[in-house]
């Protein structure tokens, strides 16, 4: 039995880190996607092929013993046999268009097609539950996850989520959006953890700045609302100034973000920071950003919003 399932990376647009700690933040899958096949064998083993490798372990290992990039994907496999009373292995391999560990929502948008994968190798899979299993492999490896990247990836398009709900933004906007990369790759795990010191040692002002995130966050859902990338722009660059305070941010980031700001409407990093990408917003054309982004030497592209989220086949 063969089962294939496809999900979206994302960007975030608003409210990356506040999000764990309960604001509101707004996604949007992007048109880049990672694909699992799924399927059954007879050796009882959970077999993980990647561009990060190949494991093969059985289905009673320690967790804490797996290769913490497969560890989701292990643990979806061994959850779904043991709850379908399935006597043999899984196979799976993935392939992705989604650069790894730069903020685009690599390791949810895995999660997610691996959750509805082997679903599919027993039932009919569907959304919710599917979401729910790859936000609970989502913390095998970022136990903080607030369950965003997952929830963009499953549902797609442009998403308001916090952790209480979240739900679609129907918007005409027509966001161009371009992203470079600063090639350094980092773990949100580690990030969270140092923004969650951060607000240990400024208990006071942590408070205060999500409480401006949250406020810029009902602006930006306005600005969306009316088509209004002038104002949208300008609050993703004020999102990224509460990025830097907190220390998500680093000096290649804020340069990169420095670069995009003279040609676009506003930039901020997005995903967990410490490295990884920065998203610009451009009104008409984004070839001045892209251009003065590849002269500096950042691998670039331009994203177009992915509508469809989830696929199964
Ligand atoms: C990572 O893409 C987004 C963070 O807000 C972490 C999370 O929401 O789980 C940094």
């Amino acid at each position: 039995m063969k089962s294939k399932a496809s999900a979206p990376g994302k960007i975030i647009l608003f409210g990356e880190h506040f999000v764990v700690y309960g604001t509101n933040s707004i996604l949007c899958a992007i048109d880049r996607r990672t694909t699992v096949v799924a399927e059954t064998v007879p050796e009882k083993l959970i077999s993980i092929h990647s561009e990060l490798g190949n494991d093969a372990d059985p289905p009673d290992m320690d967790f804490d013993r797996i290769s913490a990039p497969h560890r989701p994907l292990y643990y979806l496999a061994r959850r779904l046999a043991d709850q379908h009373g399935h006597d043999g292995g899984i196979s799976l391999h993935v392939s992705s268009e989604i650069p790894i560990g730069v903020g685009l929502g690599s390791s949810s948008a895995c999660c997610v097609a691996a959750a509805a994968a082997i679903s599919g190798l027993f039932e009919e899979p569907n959304r919710g539950r599917t979401l729910q299993l790859a936000m609970d492999a989502e913390k095998t490896i970022h136990e903080k996850s607030s369950g965003a990247d997952c929830t963009a990836s499953v549902h797609g398009g442009l998403v308001r989520y916090s952790k209480r709900d979240h739900s679609r933004i129907r918007s005409s906007a027509d966001l161009k959006l371009t992203v470079a990369n600063s090639g350094t790759e980092h773990s949100t795990a580690d990030m969270v953890r140092g923004v969650s010191e951060f607000r240990e040692q400024n208990h006071d002002r942590f408070i205060d700045i999500c409480s401006e995130a949250e406020d810029l966050i009902r602006d930006a859902l306005h600005m969306i609302r009316r088509n209004n990338l002038q104002g949208l722009g300008r609050c993703m660059s004020m999102n990224q100034r509460l990025l830097r305070e907190i220390g998500a941010s680093t000096e290649e980031l804020d340069s990169m973000t420095g670069i995009a700001d003279r040609t676009s409407l506003g930039s901020k990093m997005t995903g967990a920071g410490g490295g990884g990408c920065i998203v610009a917003l451009n009104a008409v054309s984004a070839e001045h950003t892209l251009d003065s982004l590849v002269a500096e030497g950042y691998e670039c592209f331009h994203t177009e919003i992915d509508f469809k989220g989830l696929d199964t086949f």
